[in-house]
């Protein structure tokens, strides 16, 4: 069995899913966040006040890599994973991309009490907003395509499950 990544922007529910999905399939689920934070010592609002965004991006480029070399395994991404080319490339060759989406009213919804994401401090619906444009497209490349809005985790899981 090859890995399953899950990508998509934040707040489409891929940590989520991706624990029901682990359970479904008998697959271990790894979280990319959760793996940085573990081997860095460090919070993702600490990495990224104290180290900044290019530090936080080369961490997850270098796990996600490491990751995948190790699996199979299901594994969920951080939203921003698929600015790096590289990183796109290593997905798709190692392993099967399944992109979550959701409308971008849904996702506001989901994400405003949130104080975990230091790229949507300032105002999480403009945030949100001024992000989906500028990574419009970016999760397209993904064979897999997931509209997650107004559904149920079970036929989320359902629907991935019927396409791998
Ligand atoms: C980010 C998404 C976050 C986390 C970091 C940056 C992004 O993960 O990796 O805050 O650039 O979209 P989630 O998508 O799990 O929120």
């Amino acid at each position: 069995m090859k890995n399953v990544v899950l990508v998509g922007f934040m707040g489409t529910g891929k940590t989520t899913v991706g624990a029901a999905l682990s359970e479904a399939l008998g697959m271990t689920q790894i979280d990319l966040d959760e793996e940085i934070v573990r081997r860095e010592g460090k919070s993702i609002p600490a990495l990224f006040a104290e180290q900044g965004e290019p530090y936080f991006r080369d961490a997850e480029s270098k796990y996600l890599a490491d990751l995948l070399e190790h699996g199979p395994c299901i594994l969920t991404t951080g939203g921003g994973v698929v600015l790096r080319p590289q990183n796109v490339e290593v997905m798709v060759q190692k392993g099967l991309v399944v992109a979550l989406s959701a409308s971008e009213e849904e996702l506001i919804k989901r994400l405003e009490n949130d104080t975990g994401r230091p790229l949507l401090a300032g105002g999480v619906a403009q945030r949100v907003r001024t992000l989906l444009a500028e990574r419009a497209g970016a999760y397209d490349f993904a064979p897999i395509q997931i509209d997650t809005t107004g559904k149920s985790l079970t036929a989320i899981v359902e629907e991935i499950k019927g396409l791998l």
